[in-house]
Formats: structure tokens, sequence, C-alpha cells
């Protein structure tokens, strides 16, 4: 497989020495926006600034535009005269969701959840899985996607960390800039999500974010600068916390400061729904367009308001046409308005094709943490009892906006009424795929009742364990343990059967009292509506698990720079979090600042291959510093390897001792090896000092490890960087 490292850094080079595709049409774009601009009414302006709700709601919203598609996330109403389109809004990064008072979901295909297609460390895959929910929401009548979301995993009981990407800016920024490519190759406008640090659910209204510019920037910041330059979003949507005091989305640093003029963001930043608080600062400050505004702000501010503050000279009319602009030139940019979408066209939807998409990426995420021997399920076993987790039924799913309905039903539809629920089980069964792969007898208990459940794991060759945590938007996990008693379920089974295996459906990292006691840990996290089929898969050893870890599983809440979770989610006491704590230093760079032993490291997951590594190799040249070395698989199955590089300055300097600077995906058959080269991004390399405004590469040595997680050093090399400086823009 091509080193995509190597690939992404050759296009950051070509992007800095000619002017690509996109930005040609950028300049198009710019071009025929601002002839559609002078043709605008006031009110036709007003019209493409101000969104609604698409979804009925007696009290809210009684009245959705009758163009709305039902039961979807967002309308705005277009100029047709000018031949600029409706945009029909839907979430999320998961694919098409249906919001849930739905009383007949609309049928669509669901990825594994964005932390397991992180833990596929494999852009390709990511981009497929982009361009697949894209074809979805298109053929669904949707010319804007509100995904995919990027924040941080600070706060490992943050219960959107499953629509999330893990814990390092580079993997995350790249995993989700892939995703936003494959959306919008489908000529739909996506969305990156939630700028910035709505790193945790509790109080995520009024919670203020507390961190100084270096650590921001080199942090969740680098993480959508890398997704956006990645991916080019159409759009970026505003958090709804306070960052340093001022609402995301009237937060002039964050909008107009760094992500219009640092970064030179061309496209329009909408609100997320419920997080407009003004007409005048929200409009100055950078934001292009309230969503929902009637529905969940508590006024229309982009509607008659922003009208009587341009009338009235308080938003200069140069600033709503910026607005106007920008969405315009994104809608033409994006192919939205020379590729109209037209109506309800799910019939031509390639499901089946869909499934091998999504199947792909949830076997490719399945994380393998622990193996005695006990996996691949070997033919020898003669009985296999599975336990718990509605395994009988179908795999989990993560609750709330980005709640995707499955086709052929819910499998599941259970937990609270109230939103985030429902609590939606999709129908692929491991049970069932199971027993269609092993002719063994397979037994199911459900795990309720553990003494049966032991009784039964006693009387099994293997015992394998299904344990799920379902986590939704709006709440945090209030702590990291299974929930519901798993914890001493899986203790009793394994005490009565040495062969056992656990299978976790988890929206992030769990802790695991139980770890030395059972032979298998699987991490298979929310794995989508052909999740069944690849356990299973992983499970038999038709495919090597290849997945590892984008987040650090740590060994209990005490390891976290905030045990105890900040804010009241009963009453809300518009709380300050303190993201200073850390700072940059996010998971494993927290771990090796403070000296912290994990249960597992980020970057961390097992095989059933073994691959070697030699020849490794390091190079500067103009500043780029790139590496190469073999890999080989030494085992006696065919497996992919992710190698993976980090760098460390000898004089120290950074948030932390090291960085991830490079990874790459590496499928092997048993014998083969392959050189691999990857270039790391300078901004690896630097820090961001605030008062020049600029990154700074300090010279010196600097020592590369060459890894398989963070924990572990394969091989070293070293370079000497010369110091440099560049422009918070630039690479
Ligand atoms: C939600 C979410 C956002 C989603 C939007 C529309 O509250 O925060 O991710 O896209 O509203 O449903």
């Amino acid at each position: 497989m091509a080193d995509f490292r190597f690939m992404l850094a050759a296009g950051v080079c070509a992007l800095a020495l000619a002017t690509p595709l996109h930005a040609q049409t950028t300049a198009d774009a710019d071009t025929k926006a601002d002839a559609i601009v002078k043709q605008m009414t006031l009110d036709e302006k007003i019209n493409l600034v101000f969104g609604h709700y698409g979804t009925v709601n007696a009290k809210t919203n009684p009245a959705p535009p009758a163009k709305a598609i039902p039961y979807s996330a967002g309308f705005v109403y277009g100029v047709p005269r000018l031949g600029v389109p409706d945009q029909t809004e839907t979430d999320a990064g998961l694919g098409v969701a249906t919001h849930r008072t739905s009383p007949d979901p609309r049928p669509r295909t669901a990825l594994p959840s964005n932390i397991a297609t992180a833990a596929t460390w494999n852009p390709k895959i990511a981009y497929a899985g982009g361009a697949m929910i894209g074809n979805e929401a298109r053929l669904s009548g949707f010319n804007v996607q509100l995904a995919a979301g990027i924040n941080l995993l600070r706060e490992p009981r943050n219960g959107r960390n499953f629509e999330y990407a893990g814990e390092d800016p580079l993997l995350a920024g790249t995993m989700v800039g892939q995703e936003i490519k494959g959306i919008q190759s489908n000529h739909i406008v996506s969305t990156v999500k939630h700028y910035a640090f709505n790193d945790q659910e509790t109080e995520r209204f009024t919670a203020n974010a507390v961190i100084e510019e270096a650590a921001a920037r080199q942090s969740d910041l680098l993480a959508f600068q890398l997704a956006i330059e990645a991916g080019a979003p159409g759009s970026v949507m505003c958090s709804y916390n306070r960052i340093d005091g001022a609402y995301g989305c009237e937060n002039a640093w964050l909008l107009n400061d760094v992500l219009k003029k640092d970064w030179g963001f061309k496209g329009y930043v909408m609100s997320d729904w419920g997080a407009t608080h003004s007409t005048i600062p929200a409009a100055l400050n950078g934001l292009d367009q309230e969503s929902a505004g009637a529905s969940f702000d508590k006024s229309s501010y982009f509607d008659a308001a922003l009208k009587e503050a341009v009338e009235n000279g308080h938003v200069p009319m140069a600033r709503l046409d910026d607005m106007v602009h920008r969405i315009a030139r994104t809608l033409i940019a994006e192919g939205v308005i020379d590729n109209p979408v037209d109506g309800d066209q799910s019939a031509k939807i390639d499901f089946a094709a869909h499934a091998q998409t999504t199947l792909a990426d949830s076997e490719e995420g399945i994380v393998l943490l622990k193996n005695s021997g006990v996996l691949p399920l070997k033919p020898g076993v003669k009985s296999i009892v599975v336990i718990g987790g509605h395994a009988d039924k179908g795999v989990l799913s993560g609750g709330g906006s980005s709640q995707v309905y499955p086709v052929g039903g819910a499998a599941i539809r259970g937990g609270p009424d109230a939103f985030p629920g429902p609590m939606v089980y999709y129908p692929s069964s491991p049970l069932t795929a199971l027993r269609d792969k092993l002719k063994v007898k397979i037994t199911y208990v459900d795990g309720s009742d553990v003494k049966a459940a032991v009784e039964a794991a006693r009387h099994a060759d293997v015992a394998i364990v299904f344990g799920v945590q379902w986590m939704g938007e709006s709440i945090d996990a209030p702590n990291l343990s299974l929930p519901d008693h798993q914890d001493a379920l899986i203790t009793a089974v394994a005490a009565a059967n040495r062969k056992t295996v656990v299978v976790l459906e988890t929206g992030g990292p769990v802790t695991m009292p139980w770890l030395d006691k059972v032979s298998g840990v699987v991490e298979a996290w929310y794995p989508g509506t052909s999740g069944g089929e690849a356990i299973a898969r992983v499970l038999t050893g038709e495919v090597d698990p290849s997945g590892h870890l984008p987040s650090t599983f740590p060994v209990s809440e005490a390891q976290l720079p905030r045990p105890v979770l900040d804010g009241d989610p009963v009453n809300p006491k518009r709380v300050d979090i303190n993201y200073n704590i850390e700072g940059a230093a996010v998971g494993y760079k927290w771990y090796d600042r403070q000296k912290i032993k994990p249960l597992f490291p980020f970057g961390y997951g097992l095989s059933y291959t073994t691959f070697a590594y030699s020849g490794l190799k390091a190079t500067v040249s103009n500043g780029v510093v790139s590496v190469t070395f073999t890999v080989t698989n030494i085992g006696k199955v065919a497996g992919q390897a992710v190698p993976q590089i980090y760098i460390s300055p000898n004089a120290g300097g950074w948030e932390a001792p090291k960085r991830l600077g490079g990874w790459d995906k590496v499928a092997l058959k048993p014998g083969e090896s392959r050189t691999v080269s990857v270039s790391l991004d300078p901004r690896l390399l630097a820090t961001f000092d605030a008062k020049g405004h600029q990154w700074s590469i300090a010279a010196g040595d600097y020592s590369l490890r060459l890894s398989s997680d963070a924990e572990t050093s394969v091989a070293t090399a070293s370079v000497h960087l010369d110091g440099r400086t560049f422009a918070a823009g630039a690479r």
C-alpha cells in the first residue's frame, strides 16, 4: 500500500508550489459567487444565513419549512431566481441520520463509530466510508452533511467520543480530513465540527474551556487545521461551549483570527443547533449562518434582527455580503449548484455494496488487545458459549443526533425515550455470524443470570462475553466501568472458564478489572450495520485484526488530568474546564509527561501474525524529515502492520516527551517485506509561539522512534534540525 504519509507530504509541497485544482475551482467559485451576491436583495441574503430545523416538534418547531426533508437536521432557503438551491442538511459522520421523533426512520447504512474508523489508521478506509455515506446523503435528497466530528479525546468519559477520532491531532486530522473528502466527492458540502474544545458533554451549552493559545494551537486546533487542509470542508460548525470566555459561535479569535485569517478558510461557519447567542457580536466575530434559529436559539438572531442590524449599520452590508459569499462560493466550489440533488432517490442506493464498505471499515477498526492463544477460534474448539451484550440480536450504536437507523429495522430500540435515546442495536448478530462460520455447538445466554452464565461457561471450551457501554450526545459516562454489573459477570465467567474472551462494544476507553483473568480481549467499538459479521470475521481469523488504539486506555479515572469530571449534569453552573492542566499534552502525551503507565497505550493493537522492522533511516531535506524502514511479515498469516514514527527533541521543550510524527498501514502476506517512507509535517516538529504568532522549530538533535504503539520502541534514529519559524497558517 503506497505510503499515505509520503503522499500527504508531497501533496502539501505541491499545494505550496502550484495552484491545485481545488484552488482553481475556488477562484472560479469566488468570481461566480460575487456575481450572485451583487444581484441579491437584502431579504434573499438574510434567507441564506438563517437556517431552520427540519424535524417537526410540537413545541419548538410545529411547522418546519414545507420543503425540509422530514426528521432531518436542517433546511436553509435558497434563491431560486439566481440558481442558489435550498440547503437540505443531514447528520452526521456515521451515515444519514433520522432524528429520533420520527415514527418511521429513514433506513440507511451506518459506518462503525468514527473512533473505530480512526482505529483503522487507514486513511483510504476513512475516505471510502465518507464517500459511501455522502452517496446515501445525496440519494436521500441532502446537499449538506454535518460531518465529521474531530474534538480531541481529552475526556474518556465524553458521551460523544464515538463520533470523534481519538486523542492525537495528526491521526484525527488525517482520518477526519479523508472522511470529509470522501463525503464531498458526492458534490455535497461537508462540515467539520465542533469548533472548538467541545471535549465533554456535561454543561456543553455553557461550559468554558480555559486554555492558553500555544496549547490550543498544538492540540485541538491542530487537529482542525490538518483536517481542513486534508479535506477542505465547505463548512465549519462552531461549538456550543465558551472558549476562554467567549462562545464558540461569536469568538472572534477562533473564527476570524485563527480560522479565516491564519488558516485562510474560504468556506462558511455554521452554528451548532442552539449555539447562536447574539446578532451583532456573532455576525461581526465570524458566524456566517445561524442553524435552526427559531427552534433552538433563544431568539432568531440572523433573521429580522440581522436585517435590522444591517439597515442600522451595526453590521456592515459588506459583512453580510461576505457571509453570503462564503455560502454561495462553497455551494459552487463543491459542485452543489452544478449537480443539484434531486429529491428522494434512495431506491438507487446500493445497500449491498455499502454493507461491504462498512464491513471493511468495522473489521479494520477492531483492536485485539489481549490474546493468550485463544484466538482466532480454532477448528478444534468443540463448544462455545456466547454471553450477554444482546449478541444474539445485534450490535450497539451510539445515541443522539448522529443516530442512523438500520435497513431491516432496529434489532432493539430501547433505553431512554428522551434524547439522546433511543438506544439502538443494529440487526447484525455476532452470534448468528459465528454460527454461520463455525460448525460447532454455540449456545447463548443473555448474562442477566450470572449463575446460568457461569454454568454455561463451565461446560464450554470457550466463553465469549460481550461487554457493552451505551453512550450518547449530551451526557457523559459517570465513570469508565462497564455498566450494569458487567465487570462482575465477566469476572465470574472467567473464573469458570480460563478460555474466556471479552468483546467490547463501547463508545471509547473503559477500565478492565478482570483483564488478568481472561484470555482474550477485543475492542469492537460501535461496529456499524455490518458489525456482527466484522466481529465474527476477526474472532475466527477470516481477517487479521489490524486496529490500533486511537486513544489511551487508562487503568482508572485516577490517571486522568481531571479524575472527577468538571460540571454538574443536573444543575449547570457555567463551569470553567481548565484544559491548561494538560494543555497540549493530550492522551499519551499526558501519560508520558506524568510518567504514568496506562492499561493500554495509544497506538496499541495485536495481530494474529508477527511483523519485524529493519533498516530505519532518517533524513532531512528542505526542513522536511523523512523516515524509511522495512516491514516484514514473519508470521504464518496475512496481516496489516501499523508502524508508527514518534519524534522527540533531545533538548526537550515540548508539551511532552514525544509526538506521533507519522505512520503507515502495510498489508503483507507471510514472508513479504515492504519498504515504507514516512514524512513528518513540520508543525509536528514545532511549538507555537503565541507572542510571535508563528510556529517555531528549535535547532537541535531530534530522536525518532519506530514503534508499534506509544510505549514500545522497535528502532531509533536521529536527525539534526536547523531552527526556523513559519507563519501560523503555513507548513
Ligand atoms: C446537535 C449536535 C450537532 C448536530 C446538530 C444537528 O446538537 O451538536 O453535532 O449536527 O445538533 O442535529
